[in-house]
């Protein structure tokens, strides 16, 4: 059993007042739901760590000279607990970081004040239904929404956005999107770079009208089936993004918040990117990778140092030209296999362009060792899969004009047969990007509920070349909750229900393609 988990259950039980050595011996296997009922009546006895109350508000941002931009934005305040929960990133729209230690109690009131309505999913945590944002919670303008939970993750990057039904890409496009950052033992043994030296990086696209306002979805159909890309890149919501650094080691955590364009993270100087965390946290030792290949709802963790730089250094953070992350058939015409843009972007998807300047602006005596290890995790095994010889097939596909998984679209209330899991389950699921003709699109899927590991990836052979320019930059040895699957990719995961039963999502993190029903849910039962 994987150590850190052991420890954050025991936690969990200690917090919520139980007899800790009883339940914990069930609970080995994942709770049970009565334990769960009354674990959550305990919750909401005891005081929380953390009490937070988290506005959605219609707002102005400073981002570009001139005029304000309008943006809707998350407001937070510590109700309860140090100060240093939450931290804001300076003159951006996005919201506060929450800053939490493993086996909290956290409790957030999340207060609707936009004309419509919305609900906040913990991306990536291990949080029962109620507590994860399933569409059907969404709350309506002027109502409240309050989250009770203890965290049960590992030490990550993890990110809160919302998640009403028809409304998410518009509404994080809009600026609704926050960094949540958590803490543990096992990272902070590793003796990692912290505080000003551990960088949030949150990339995303948007188009600005003459008036600096946000556009989404000008040209009508094509952008809302395909997806929406924008024209300039905004990091923690800033153009012309630079950060200055000393000559020592940094952490820099990215989060890819864009709604639909996926980015190739590569040093203009070619130096190597280390990596040492991808969605669930840490990985086991870091990795080095000529690039990093980063789809929509996915984080990766870099070990940058710039100690061999000297002081007056300019370096690039570039997305690196890729290719074929859509495939486009229009109405037969023949494109010669160029890739064709969803929206009329004057940054293509898979062009080249700066992301980050990087300024080696002052010396440091710190000369921070990188760590050989970084954290322990149990890895899964395919032959302890109860399905191992017959993966459960999630085919990705189009009926126009929407997207579909095995056929079919989201349903409020609806899962199929073959959506319905068991609790305490290790099983292996297939992702299949089938090719139709020749329109295929890349599709980052996200599961809520679980972190999981990939096993095992294949391409089909048309669609290998566009595939070669992305794929050395995933980054498959660490826990993850999206993934990127290419046009002709098919992908096996190993994933266990070993936390709540209930009814979660999993989509596409194209928000468009989510929006336009590229989601199901999938049932955990008991
Ligand atoms: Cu980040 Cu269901 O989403
Ligand atoms: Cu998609």
């Amino acid at each position: 059993m994987n150590k850190s988990r052991g420890v954050s259950r025991r936690n969990f039980l200690k917090l919520a007042g139980m007899n800790a050595l009883a339940i914990y011996t069930s609970g080995q296997h994942g709770y049970l739901l009565e334990d769960w009922t009354r674990m959550q009546r305990q919750l909401q006895i005891n005081e929380p760590d953390v009490e937070v109350s988290l506005d959605a508000v219609v707002t102005e941002a400073q981002i570009l000279p001139g005029r304000s931009t309008t943006v809707w934005s998350y407001r937070g305040t510590v109700l309860q607990g140090e100060a240093s929960v939450l931290q804001s990133l300076p003159g951006s729209y996005l919201g506060p970081t929450f800053r939490i230690r493993q086996g909290q109690h956290v409790r957030v009131h999340f207060n609707n004040q936009l004309p419509e309505p919305s609900i906040v999913h913990w991306h990536g945590l291990r949080l029962p239904e109620e507590m994860d944002a399933h569409p059907r919670f969404a709350v309506s303008s002027g109502e409240t929404y309050t989250y009770d939970f203890q965290v049960l993750n590992r030490a990550g990057t993890y990110w809160y956005h919302p998640h009403p039904d028809m409304l998410t890409g518009p509404q994080v496009y809009n600026g609704l999107a926050g960094l949540f950052i958590m803490t543990d033992d096992e990272e902070a043994a590793a003796g990692l770079p912290e505080g000003e030296y551990d960088i949030p990086l949150v990339i995303q696209d948007r188009t600005f009208d003459a008036d600096n306002q946000f556009v989404y979805v000008p040209q009508g159909m094509m952008a809302e089936t395909m997806g929406f890309l924008g024209d300039s890149i905004l990091v923690n919501g800033q153009p012309d993004a630079a950060l200055s650094v000393e000559t020592r080691a940094y952490r820099l955590r990215f989060l890819n918040g864009s709604n639909f364009r996926i980015y190739k993270l590569g040093w203009d100087d070619s130096t190597p990117l280390t990596v040492m965390g991808t969605d669930g946290g840490l990985l086991e030792t870091p990795v080095q990778r000529e690039y990093v290949t980063l789809a929509p709802g996915e984080r990766v963790e870099l070990w940058a140092d710039f100690s061999q730089y000297p002081v007056g250094t300019e370096l690039l953070l570039q997305s690196l030209p890729f290719s074929g992350v859509e495939l486009m058939d229009m109405g037969g015409m023949d494109h010669g296999g160029m890739d064709m843009t969803a929206s009329a972007t004057t940054l293509p998807h898979g062009g080249e362009f700066t992301i980050l300047r990087v300024n080696v602006a002052r010396e440091s005596t710190e000369r921070l060792q990188r760590p050989a290890q970084l954290s322990s995790i149990e890895r899964y095994q395919l032959a302890d899969a109860i399905n191992r010889d017959n993966p459960r097939q999630f085919v990705l596909s189009r009926q126009m004009p929407v997207w579909t998984i095995n056929g079919r679209s989201f349903e409020m209330d609806e899962v199929a047969e073959d959506e319905i899991v068991r609790l305490n389950t290790l099983e292996v699921w297939a992702f299949d990007n089938v090719l139709e003709g020749d329109d295929q699109m890349a599709h980052p899927m996200h599961i809520h509920g679980v972190q999981f590991q990939i096993v095992e990836r294949q391409v089909a052979p048309d669609t290998r070349e566009g595939w070669e320019t992305v794929r050395t930059g995933y980054v498959d040895e660490g826990w993850k909750d999206t993934l990127l699957i290419m046009p002709g990719e098919r992908v096996k995961l190993l994933l266990k229900f070993e936390d709540f039963a209930g009814t979660f999502v999993y989509h596409c993190h194209n928000l468009e393609h989510e929006d336009m029903g590229m989601m199901r849910n999938y049932r955990i039962e008991p």
